[in-house]
């Protein structure tokens, strides 16, 4: 494939090990096979996910060493709003201490029994957030959204004909919002167009519904809009940003992802909703001008907000995605495609075509990854999934493992030796056997589930 280019250089390293294989047995076990629960001691590239560990760059270092501590009133603070004045085109700014927080403080505002929330895709933590309130979500992505092998540049798209008929069948009285995610995570890291959120927009109006974007990977979004979408060609990411967030009422962020720092953030310019969601912040995360994160961090937020704006910056981790995908790709191994944002995403459910979906065919790879590779991903299948009423999982649409690349954090080399490993693991993919649970947490539960083989 295409040669990704790395347009900076590294100043700052950290030394990494790569234990011999009968340690990494040991770890895996421990671990209940369970990646989330590895100590990175035991880890050579920890691709488990982009979130807090984006490199940061010099400025945004710099930067923290002029943060202003003060309980109230922070000079820190007033450069995030600015920043996020500038770059999402918001002027109200609510600061949390991550994205779920956000959700949490969204959903308790605005979510009640009965409620229903469309979406393109759910979130495991917005899921969460949305049932913790006695709501439900409906997935309205269009039918190519899940074709897992695929040129659509798009599948992070809303049908908007499921929109209009959610909102005729539950009451738009009963839908607080209509929720757009951008690089749609647990689909494999796929954006949505603007002109597919124009119209979600124009149905959101016509019923008089509030549209909220979960901004976390919307700097990639914006690029790959960049990229695909014809209409944009020639714009600049500032352009394109803001013309997303302009289109949603209540724009939300994880920043450990948008701007590779800590934190999060809730931003609107409307006042109504800014007032309604005001006193849950010292509730639950701190002072107004804090949101429970270190102001060094948001001095670093606010910087790295700017720097979304570079492209430069921003296409790093989707070249480096780009080329995993396009390599495994041709090599035929199961990948999902186009290549999207965030990191390469294998289709385990066809990797591991053995495994029934009920032994965790993703959750089986991901041990059997870091085993071969010493390389930690993140199972995105049943094991994130949850249980319904009667207490049988809800089978995931598709057994996906990620391999986040965080930006600008490994090499190509580094690059290589995960694709040379992932290779070695298909060519011998009948060893990899099943597993179940041993100890499952009642939400959540692949954060610190237990496993065992089957
Ligand atoms: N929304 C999206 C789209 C996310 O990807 C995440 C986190 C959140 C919300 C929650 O933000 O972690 O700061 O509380 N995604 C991480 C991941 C955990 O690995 O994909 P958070």
């Amino acid at each position: 494939g295409e040669m990704p280019l790395e347009l900076h250089k590294v100043r700052v390293v950290q030394k990494l090990h790569l234990v011999p294989i009968n340690r990494r047995l040991e770890a895996i076990e421990e671990a209940g096979f369970n990646t989330f629960r590895l100590n990175t001691k035991d880890v050579f590239l920890d691709m488990l996910t982009d979130s807090g560990v984006n490199a940061m760059s010099d400025n945004q270092v710099a930067a923290m060493f002029q943060a202003d501590d003060a309980y109230a009133g922070s000079q820190s603070f007033f450069r995030l709003q600015k920043a996020v004045e500038d770059v999402l085109g918001k002027k109200f700014l609510l600061p949390v201490h991550q994205g779920r927080a956000a959700e949490n403080v969204i959903c308790r505002t605005f979510v009640k029994k009965g409620s229903v929330i469309p979406t393109n895709y759910h979130f495991t933590t917005t899921l969460a957030h949305v049932m913790e309130n006695g709501g439900v979500i409906e997935e309205l992505y269009h039918d190519r959204a899940l074709v897992l092998h695929s040129d659509h540049p798009f599948k992070g798209n809303m049908d908007i004909d499921k929109l209009e008929a959610c909102i005729q069948k539950h009451g738009a009285e009963n839908i607080p919002f209509v929720r757009m995610e951008a690089s749609t995570n647990l689909i494999g890291g796929q954006p949505f167009s603007i002109r597919n959120m124009m119209d979600v927009r124009g149905v959101c109006d016509k019923y008089g519904i509030m549209l909220v974007l979960d901004a976390s990977l919307l700097g990639e979004n914006a690029y790959l809009v960049m990229k695909r979408e014809e209409a944009w060609k020639e714009n600049s990411m500032a352009d394109i940003l803001k013309m997303m967030t302009n289109l949603a009422d209540l724009v939300y962020f994880s920043a450990r992802k948008l701007s590779s720092s800590r934190g999060g953030g809730i931003c609107t310019n409307r006042r109504d909703l800014y007032m309604k969601m005001e006193a849950l912040i010292p509730l639950f995360e701190g002072f107004l001008t804090y949101g429970g994160i270190s102001v060094r961090e948001i001095e670093a937020m606010a910087v790295g907000l700017y720097e979304t704006l570079d492209e430069t910056m921003i296409s790093q981790s989707p070249s480096f995605i780009k080329y995993m995908v396009d390599t495994l790709d041709k090599a035929g191994v199961p990948v999902i495609t186009p290549a999207g944002v965030l990191g390469a995403h294998i289709d385990a459910g066809t990797f591991c075509a053995h495994i029934p979906q009920c032994e965790y065919p993703a959750g089986a790879l991901a041990a059997a990854l870091y085993l071969v590779s010493g390389v930690r991903a993140m199972e995105r299948g049943t094991v994130s999934s949850i249980r319904d009423e009667n207490g049988n999982d809800v089978l995931a649409d598709a057994e996906l493992l990620r391999l986040a690349i965080p930006r600008r954090v490994f090499t190509l080399s580094q690059i290589n030796y995960a694709i040379d490993r992932i290779l070695w693991l298909y060519d011998n993919r009948e060893m990899i056997g099943g597993l179940r649970f041993t100890y499952e947490p009642p939400v959540l539960r692949f954060f610190m589930g237990g496993l065992e083989a089957t």
